[in-house]
């Protein structure tokens, strides 16, 4: 098996092949054509081999990428391409909100899936993305990453900042034996949320040391929130924690300013990319892989 790191998941895609049993390993030459245009060539020689590609979408340009890569590696020879994409970008658009708009999720599923035998990606928004796919598709959890993670840290509640992440929470904190709770969240716009402690809290965090988990951290806004909420109501110490971590502008600096940690997963390139997900995304693709 060869392991091929697009440009935006170079860290990961090496640590995945080590995780492979160091599998041959490596990045394709990148150059822009005068207009622009993205030109790629990855070395080795896959005839008959199993070929996984990683490469997140967090850009349009990290997508043509990953699409040309898999054009590459077909070209190449592979017997099989498993395509990785940790952060599935457009995943928060997994359904139609309004008249006229696209499923973009599903837009991107059906190109991604065309030079794919399968495809695995980790901790999307909603569920509805893998039900987009025709083609064998799978998502790792960073779940099992956070634990091993958290373990070695204080941690005396978890917290959700809405209703749609509180499984993934009460997964994490049923494996570290710690209570949690979600809040109640009102967005008001693409960087603004309200935020409000649940009428049944049941969970007391006063003096504690508080983890709240999201899947996305963005503009910062819903974490920052957030963080400020449970810090008003008493909570000892913040850590902030998220699969795929954007971090968009300032981020950051509002993030520092409320909370005493940042832990993100190596899903994206950012600064805080503390837990990995390689291990999570081998075995899954050994024993997705290998049954196929
Ligand atoms: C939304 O439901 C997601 O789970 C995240 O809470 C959201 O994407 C975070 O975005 P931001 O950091 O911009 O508040």
């Amino acid at each position: 098996m060869h392991v091929i790191g697009g440009s935006a998941s170079t860290d990961l895609a090496e640590r995945i092949s080590r995780e492979l049993g160091n599998a041959p390993f490596g990045v394709p030459f990148l150059k822009r054509f005068p207009d622009g245009e993205l030109y790629l060539r990855v070395g080795g020689n896959f005839q008959n081999e199993d070929v996984v590609i990683v490469q997140s979408t967090r850009t349009d340009e990290d997508l043509l990428e990953l699409l040309l890569l898999q054009d590459a590696v077909r070209e190449g020879g592979a017997r099989r391409s498993f395509v990785v994409v940790p952060y599935f970008g457009y995943a928060r658009q997994d359904r139609r909100f309004f008249p006229g708009e696209p499923i973009s999720s599903r837009a991107l599923a059906r190109h991604v899936e065309l030079d794919a035998d399968m495809v695995v990606t980790v901790d999307l928004h909603s569920p509805l993305t893998l039900g987009h796919f025709r083609k064998p598709s799978f998502e790792a959890s960073a779940i099992p990453a956070f634990a091993r993670q958290l373990r070695q840290r204080p941690v005396d509640v978890l917290v959700s900042p809405d209703k749609g992440g509180a499984d993934r929470v009460r997964r994490l904190a049923e494996i570290l034996g710690r209570p949690w709770f979600a809040l109640e969240k009102k967005r008001i716009d693409s960087e603004h949320v309200e935020l409000r402690l649940p009428d049944a809290l049941g969970v007391s965090f006063t003096g504690k040391h508080v983890t709240i988990f999201d899947d996305v951290i963005s503009t910062g806004g819903t974490i920052v929130e957030a963080a400020r909420l449970l810090r008003q109501n008493g909570a000892a110490a913040i850590t902030t924690a998220c699969t795929h971590g954007l971090f968009l502008r300032d981020a950051f600096e509002r993030i520092k300013a409320v909370a005493d940690d940042i832990y993100a997963t190596d899903t994206l390139h950012n600064g805080a990319q503390k837990v990995s997900v390689a291990p999570d995304i081998a075995r899954l693709l050994e024993k997705e892989g290998a049954a196929r």
